[in-house]
């Protein structure tokens, strides 16, 4: 656990989520695509949780790695998001989809980075704000 008062030191986590995103990828659920999908969320007491895509037959039900990631983080009692980490075995780095974006906006600050990786290493950092700029909030 880190120390209530000093900042969370995202680039020493780094190693830990992506470690995280990648054991957990093994577990993903996805029968349907055959595609797996590991992800790790940092909490802001340096805690990491993780998710892994788990899909269904009645396919709209099935749920991504990010939005397991941060179901995890919130049913373990955390709020606040401060690094993401996903690792998919892709051509291309894989970044969360527009709905999962949006979940990831409601406990990330737009600042908050995205690390993107594919299993041989190859990587993509960005930022929450920099997927879903203007990301809805509910206020009233
Ligand atoms: N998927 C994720 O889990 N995260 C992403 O960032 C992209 C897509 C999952 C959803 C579905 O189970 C499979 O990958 C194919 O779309």
């Amino acid at each position: 656990m880190n120390d209530e008062n000093a900042p969370i030191d995202v680039e020493d986590a780094l190693e830990s989520m992506l470690t995280s995103a990648r054991s957990t990828m093994s577990r993903a659920y996805a029968p349907y695509s055959n595609f797996h999908v590991g992800a790790a969320v940092l909490n802001e007491d340096g805690g990491i949780r993780p998710g892994a895509n788990v899909e269904n037959a009645s396919y709209p039900l099935s749920v991504c790695a990010e939005r397991n990631a941060a179901a995890a983080m919130v049913a373990a009692g955390e709020r606040r998001i401060e690094a993401v980490a996903v690792v998919a075995d892709a051509p291309e780095p894989v970044t969360p989809c527009g709905g999962c974006r949006q979940v990831l906006a409601e406990f990330a600050d737009a600042e908050v980075p995205v690390f993107c990786e594919l299993v041989d290493g190859k990587g993509a950092e960005f930022t929450v704000g920099g997927l879903l700029p203007s990301a809805f909030a509910f206020e009233r």
